[in-house]
C-alpha cells in the first residue's frame, strides 16, 4: 500500500476455532475441547464430570460445582475437535491468503501441542514442527506471521490440577511454553500477542477456574498480567527485535443519553477496559483500579517484585478487536467484565444482535493512540452472517463488501486525518471458521466459504466468495477501489 495507507493486511484466527487434528501430534486436551456447539438462543456448555462419577454440564462462562473436573462426554459434539481442520489444509489455506495479496496472518498457538499437559520438561517436537512449518508457509508469500501465544485457553490437566490461572504456578509454565516458541521461531517471528481479549476472561474455558466469582476473576487477571510481562522481558533477550502485544475487546460503548449519570456510567465501562490495557501499557495499575477492588470486595495478593516485573514487561504496541460499537446508561448493571450490549436507534444490526458501525473504529483508533502513544495493530474486526452458496458453492457476499468498504473507509481516515499509526489490519476469519461465542459454523467472517455445518459435517473443502475477489482487487488497487457512501448499494 502507499504511504500513508501502508499497513499489514491479513487474516486472523484462534486454534480451537480453526486448527481441529485435536487427537493428532501428541496434543493434549485444552480447556475448549470440552466446550460443546450452541446458538444465539442456547447457551454452550461446559462438560464436567464430579468424584463419583456423575456427568454434567455448566452453560458457558458459569462456574463448575464443588469437585468437578472437565471432561469429554461421550457422542457430544465439539467443535475444537476438528474445527475447519487447518491442521490437514494450512497450506492450501496460505495459499489462497496469499492469492488476496495478503502480507499478514495472525493465528493461535495450542498450548498443548507444544505441552500436552502443560507440565512436561521437554517440549513436544511434533508440535513446534507443525507451527514451524506454518510459519515457514507464510514466509514463502511473503506472508508475515502474528502469533497470539494464548488464545483463551489452557490445557485442561493444568485447570483441573490448579484451578487453572487462580494459581500462581500458571506464570511459571506459560513462560516455559513462551520460552520454547521464542526459541524456536526467533528470527522467523516479528510480531507475538501474549494474550487474546484479556478483558472478557471469564470462567473454566478461558481463565480455567471453577469459581467465575470477582475475586477469583481479579487475582486470576493479576497473573496473566505478570506472566504477559515475564513474557515481554523474556522475548527481548531471546528476540532483541521483536514486538509484543496483547490484545484488548476494544468494541466502543457510547453513553447512552445527555445526562450526566449516563456519562458517568459510560466512564466507568470504559475504564473497565483501560484497567487491562493501563496495566500492560504503562506498567502499572491506574488508581481507579482500587475503586473496582473496593466495589467488588476484591484483596489482589501480590508478590514483592510483581511491581516491578509489571514495569519492566510493558509491551510495544496496543492491539484490540473490534466488531460493534453498544451504549451505556446508568441505570445498566456491569458485571465483573462487563461489555454490555445497549442498543442504538442510529444502527442496523447482524443477525447476531451486533450493531453495525464502521464510526467505531476510528473512534477506537483515536482514543487508544490519546491514551498510549503506542502504535496498534487492528487485529479482530468483520462481518459474521449467514452465507447462501449457490450450487456451485459460490457466496455472493456483497453485504461483507460493504462492510468492509466501510469499515476500511474509516482506517483510512484515522491514518490519513488523524494520524494515527496503524500497523495492521487483520480481518477475523479470512477462511470461514467456528464462531467463539455460540460453536456454530453458520456465523461466517471469511472471504473464503468452507463447506462445513453447524455440526462438522461437510467436505471442508474451501471456495473463494465475491469478498475475496473484492478483497484482491483492494490490495492491488491501493485501495482505491474503495467507494464513500457505500452502505447498502
Ligand atoms: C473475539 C475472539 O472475541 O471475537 C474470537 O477473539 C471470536 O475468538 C471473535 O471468534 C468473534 O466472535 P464470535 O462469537 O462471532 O466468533
Amino acid at each position: 500500500m502507499n504511504y500513508p495507507f501502508k499497513m499489514y493486511w491479513g487474516s486472523a484466527s484462534a486454534d480451537f476455532q480453526y486448527e481441529g487434528g485435536f487427537n493428532e501430534g501428541k496434543r493434549g486436551l485444552i480447556t475448549h475441547d470440552i466446550v460443546t456447539d450452541g446458538s444465539y438462543t442456547t447457551p454452550r456448555r461446559l462438560t464436567y464430570r464430579l468424584p463419583d462419577g456423575t456427568l454434567g454440564s455448566v452453560a458457558y462462562r458459569e462456574s463448575f460445582p464443588e469437585g468437578a473436573v472437565g471432561c469429554i462426554h461421550d457422542h457430544v459434539y465439539y467443535p475444537s475437535h476438528n474445527a475447519v481442520d487447518f491442521y490437514h489444509h494450512y497450506k492450501e489455506d496460505i495459499k489462497l491468503l496469499a492469492e488476496m495479496g495478503l502480507s499478514m496472518m495472525r493465528f493461535g498457538i495450542c498450548w498443548t501441542r507444544i505441552y500436552p499437559t502443560g507440565e512436561e520438561k521437554t517440549p513436544n517436537e511434533e508440535g513446534l514442527q507443525f507451527y514451524e512449518d506454518v510459519i515457514d508457509e507464510c514466509l514463502k508469500y511473503n506472508i508475515e506471521p502474528m502469533i497470539t501465544i494464548c488464545h483463551d485457553e489452557l490445557p485442561l490437566y493444568l485447570a483441573n490440577k490448579y484451578d487453572g490461572w487462580s494459581n500462581r504456578i500458571m506464570i511459571d509454565l506459560y513462560e516455559k511454553l513462551c520460552n520454547a516458541l521464542f526459541e524456536r521461531f526467533k528470527g522467523k517471528v516479528k510480531y507475538w500477542l501474549t494474550f487474546n481479549e484479556l478483558n472478557v476472561l471469564q470462567g473454566f474455558s478461558h481463565l480455567g477456574t471453577r469459581n467465575s466469582d470477582a475475586q477469583t476473576t481479579w487475582q486470576a487477571i493479576h497473573h496473566l498480567f505478570i506472566a504477559s510481562a515475564r513474557a515481554k522481558i523474556l522475548a527481548k533477550k531471546i528476540m532483541p527485535k521483536a514486538m509484543l502485544g496483547a490484545m484488548y475487546a476494544t468494541s466502543p460503548s457510547y453513553p447512552k443519553t445527555c445526562h450526566p449519570d449516563d456519562q458517568l456510567a459510560w466512564m466507568k465501562q470504559r475504564r473497565r477496559l483501560f484497567y487491562f490495557s493501563d496495566v500492560m501499557l504503562r506498567g502499572y495499575y491506574p488508581s481507579f483500579a482500587r475503586s473496582f477492588w473496593d466495589e467488588y470486595k476484591v484483596t489482589i495478593r501480590m508478590e514483592e517484585n510483581d511491581e516491578e516485573i509489571l514495569k519492566e514487561g510493558t509491551l510495544d504496541f496496543y492491539s484490540f478487536s473490534c466488531y460493534r460499537s453498544t451504549t451505556i446508561g446508568k441505570d445498566d448493571k456491569l458485571g465483573i467484565i462487563a461489555l454490555p450490549f445497549g442498543e442504538n436507534p442510529y444502527l442496523k444490526s447482524t443477525p447476531w444482535g451486533w450493531p453495525i458501525d464502521p464510526v467505531s473504529i476510528r473512534y477506537v483508533l483515536n482514543e487508544v493512540y490519546d491514551r498510549y502513544q503506542k502504535p496498534i495493530f487492528i487485529v479482530e474486526n468483520g462481518l459474521g452472517e449467514v452465507d447462501k452458496p449457490d450450487e456451485n458453492n459460490f457466496v455472493n457476499d456483497t453485504y461483507r463488501i460493504n462492510y468492509l468498504n466501510d469499515h476500511f473507509l474509516e482506517i483510512k481516515k484515522a491514518v490519513e486525518i488523524d494520524r494515527v499509526p496503524v500497523l495492521g489490519y487483520t480481518m477475523w476469519g479470512g477462511i470461514d471458521l467456528v464462531s467463539l461465542s455460540t460453536g456454530e459454523m453458520k456465523k461466517r467472517y471469511g472471504w473464503v466459504y468452507v463447506d462445513m455445518d453447524d455440526k462438522g459435517n461437510g467436505s471442508k473443502k474451501r471456495y473463494p466468495k465475491a469478498s475475496f475477489y473484492w478483497m484482491k482487487e483492494f490490495i492491488k488497487s491501493n485501495g482505491n477501489i474503495l467507494k464513500e457512501n457505500n452502505q447498502g448499494e
